[in-house]
C-alpha cells in the first residue's frame, strides 16, 4: 500500500505543478502585429495554400488555438511563432529578406511545416499533387 500513497502524492505533484505554471506570463499573448506589406503573389490560390499551412508561423495573422492558452503548450507555440516570424514574416514583407527560392524548396524537402504542426491541423496537410502545386507556386512568388 506505500506505493499507492507515492503514486497518489505523484499526481497531486503534477497537478499542483500545472496550475502553478499557468500563472507563468510568458506566452499569454496573442495579439497579432499589423499586416503592412505582403509579397507579390503569383496567384490568389499560393496565398491560400500558404495560410493552409505556413501563415501560423511566417505571418502575423496567425490563428491561436485554444490548447496556446495553456502551459507548457503556450510555451513551445509562442516560441515556434516568433523564431518562425524573425526568419521571414509575410505580413512584414520586404523584398531584401526575402529567402527566394529557400522558401520553396523547405515544402519540396518535406522540412517545413512542422510534422508536430501537421497532427493538430489537418488542412495543412497535401498530397504530392498539391505539395507539386504549391511548390511551383512559392518559386513564382519568392523566387527559385
Ligand atoms: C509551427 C510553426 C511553423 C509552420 C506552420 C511553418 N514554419 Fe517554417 N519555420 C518555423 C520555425 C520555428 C523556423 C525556424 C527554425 C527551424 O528551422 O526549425 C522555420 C524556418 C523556416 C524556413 C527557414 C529554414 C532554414 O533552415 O533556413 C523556411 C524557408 C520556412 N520555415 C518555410 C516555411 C513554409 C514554406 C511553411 C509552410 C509550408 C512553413 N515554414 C510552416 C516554424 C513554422
Amino acid at each position: 500500500m506505500k506505493y499507492k500513497g507515492l503514486i497518489v502524492k505523484g499526481v497531486i505533484a503534477i497537478v499542483v505543478l500545472l496550475v502553478a505554471i499557468q500563472f507563468i506570463p510568458f506566452g499569454k499573448d496573442h495579439s497579432n502585429p499589423p499586416v503592412v506589406a505582403e509579397p507579390p503573389w503569383d496567384t490568389p490560390q499560393t496565398r491560400e495554400m500558404y495560410v493552409r499551412a505556413c501563415a501560423d508561423c511566417h505571418s502575423n495573422e496567425t490563428k491561436w488555438p485554444w490548447y496556446s492558452n495553456f502551459a507548457p503548450a503556450s510555451w513551445m507555440i509562442t516560441l515556434d511563432i516568433n523564431k518562425g516570424r524573425e526568419v521571414f514574416n509575410t505580413s512584414e514583407w520586404d523584398a531584401e529578406n526575402n529567402m527566394g527560392g529557400w522558401i520553396a524548396k523547405q515544402v519540396e524537402l518535406g522540412e517545413m511545416p512542422p510534422a508536430k504542426y501537421l497532427l493538430p491541423h489537418p488542412e495543412a496537410r497535401f498530397t504530392d499533387e498539391e505539395t507539386a502545386i504549391f511548390v511551383k507556386g512559392l518559386q513564382e512568388t519568392f523566387g527559385h
